[in-house]
């Protein structure tokens, strides 16, 4: 018998980003119809109707986990959670949607490398996802493909690497290049931001100290070196005022910075993972290699055990402001790459099934957000920067019915015995999280339910995304109107009340002649 094509969500509290209600919630074809008190009188229920009792649960808007890379080929293997295995575990989470990157070699077509991604994903998927392409080189050709995608092929983000030296580098000159053209063609600019020279000139000195284990890994790139190319990468955006957003933030001294220049006005956004958020880096000290080799990621984990309590007050608090997972992978095989030297561990680490009750465990259930914020951070946010909103991140009259009805009191323990991920170990093991995703409902489709799922390869679907998202463009846009970038603000006093465009080319040459 084929499934109903209508749902009603019956007596639960429906929770968005700024207020809750209680409320039902009715859906058909694939979205929210209507959203109310009692839309159906009690006992009745319309054959083709599918009632599921939410009573004392909360209705949330699926997950949506900005920062992801499924079947990713990279340093000599390729990551184990792919399109299929990966999103079928974001399901059970309560994640509805993923973001992937695809990411060209330098000297490869932008275009290429998108379309490779699609055609691994698209046959693949249980869930909605969207793309972010890598820029690792600059070109004339890159610039037209950049363009090329966020008209016609719905990328409106662009990720550079501060590091990966000789793999996907770019220097200052090339990230003002690309910050500047991602501006002109309405996408926002993201950046892996650690100092790619500092980190391979530790990782020669470690090796040669005869570190070669994973605890090398942190030690070649302290925090210093993920808060300076931070602040590098924000002077470069804001002198051109660019939006920024700035993935993976790992550390405390990278997080204030960020901090920092949001208070300052700047129109940059922080992407802490999973990761950080729960867990930290001493792992890297594990007597186990197997055990530390699984915690490598880049930017590391960092031993500084109060990084995920600080790191929750500034997403709590909006200093931060979206949560991805860089879930990328690897079984204990893969990482045995590294088995003599660290700098051949392939990085990454999983979070894609955990995120959004590892959030609920040590944001809400610990007192620092409310159930407001939580959908904020998980969801809506990401659907507003990357401009999927209203369609995804709210639940609303016409938005997709990407829904979890989720259990906030009860609890369960994280394994690798038992999450649904491919991977052979999982990096939050152990922990005992409070809020439980008991159903999810993806575009109106019940896909998991009390630990069974419902849904089949290719049932997610590719999701555009225009240029020009309102939520960072509007100020953006007025700011460019109303004064020029910060670079071209401040003239020296010889200039009294003056702007750069309000001084005649001339003017120079005219005061000297007269002198
Ligand atoms: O360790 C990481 N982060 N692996 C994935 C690649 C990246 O830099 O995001
Ligand atoms: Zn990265
Ligand atoms: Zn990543």
């Amino acid at each position: 018998m084929a499934a109903p094509s209508r749902l009603l969500i019956r007596g639960g509290r429906v929770v968005n980003d700024d207020f809750s209600q209680a409320a039902d919630v009715l859906v058909e074809d694939g979205v929210v119809r209507a959203l109310g008190r009692d839309l159906l009188p009690p006992g009745a229920a319309p054959s083709g109707l599918r009632v599921l009792d939410a009573a004392g649960k909360l209705v949330l808007p699926g997950g949506i986990d900005t920062h992801t890379h499924l079947q990713f080929p990279f340093m000599g293997s390729r990551s184990i959670d792919d399109f299929h295995q990966g999103t079928k575990a974001a399901l059970a989470g309560g994640t509805t949607t993923i973001i992937d990157f695809a990411i060209p070699h330098k000297g490869s077509s932008l275009i290429e490398a998108f379309e490779t991604w699609r055609s691994w994903a698209d046959p693949k998927v249980c869930c909605d996802y969207s793309l972010h392409v890598g820029v690792t080189w600059w070109s004339d050709q890159v610039k037209e493909e950049m363009k090329i995608l966020a008209q016609d092929k719905g990328v409106n983000s662009f990720k550079m690497f501060m590091a990966y030296k000789d793999l996907y580098m770019v220097r200052d000159v090339e990230l003002y290049a690309a910050f500047s053209w991602c501006k002109e063609i309405g996408a926002i600019a993201q950046v892996h931001a650690e100092n790619g020279d500092l980190i391979a000139e530790g990782a020669k000195k470690m090796l040669a100290l005869g570190i070669t284990g994973p605890e090398g890994h942190e030690l070649c790139r302290p925090e210093a070196v993920e808060a300076e190319a931070t602040l590098r990468a924000i002077t470069i955006a804001s002198a051109i005022n660019c939006p920024l957003y700035i993935v993976h933030v790992m550390s405390k001294s990278a997080a204030k910075v960020i901090a920092d220049a949001r208070r300052e006005g700047k129109v940059v956004y922080g992407e802490p993972i999973a990761a950080c958020l729960g867990t930290d880096g001493t792992h890297y000290w594990n007597k186990e290699w197997h055990h530390a080799a699984h915690y490598v990621m880049g930017p590391p984990l960092r031993p500084d055990p109060s990084t995920p309590d600080f790191l929750m007050n500034l997403l709590a608090n909006d200093d931060l402001t979206t949560t991805g997972t860089d879930n990328c992978t690897f079984n204990t095989c893969q990482k045995a790459l590294g088995k003599d030297d660290f700098t051949k561990i392939p990085n990454g680490v999983n979070g894609l099934e955990d995120r959004m009750s590892v959030i609920w465990e040590k944001g809400v259930h610990s007192g620092k957000m409310d159930e407001n914020r939580f959908v904020a951070v998980t969801s809506t946010n990401a659907a507003k920067i990357f401009n999927l909103y209203p369609r995804k991140g709210r639940i609303a009259v016409g938005s997709d019915a990407d829904i979890v009805i989720w259990d906030p009191k009860a609890t369960r323990t994280i394994s690798a015995k038992t999450h649904h991920q491919a991977v052979n170990f999982n990096i939050f093991e152990g922990m005992v999280c409070h809020g439980v995703p008991l159903v999810t409902i993806s575009r109106g489709k019940v896909v998991y339910e009390a630990g069974v799922f419902n849904v089949s390869a290719g049932d997610g679907k590719f999701i555009p995304r225009k240029p020009f998202a309102e939520y960072i463009y509007k100020r953006i846009k007025q700011r460019d109107q109303s004064h020029p970038p910060p670079i071209l603000q401040t003239l020296p006093p010889q200039f009294p009340s003056c702007t750069w465009s309000s001084v005649p080319p001339d003017w120079l040459t005219y005061q000297r002649s007269q002198s």
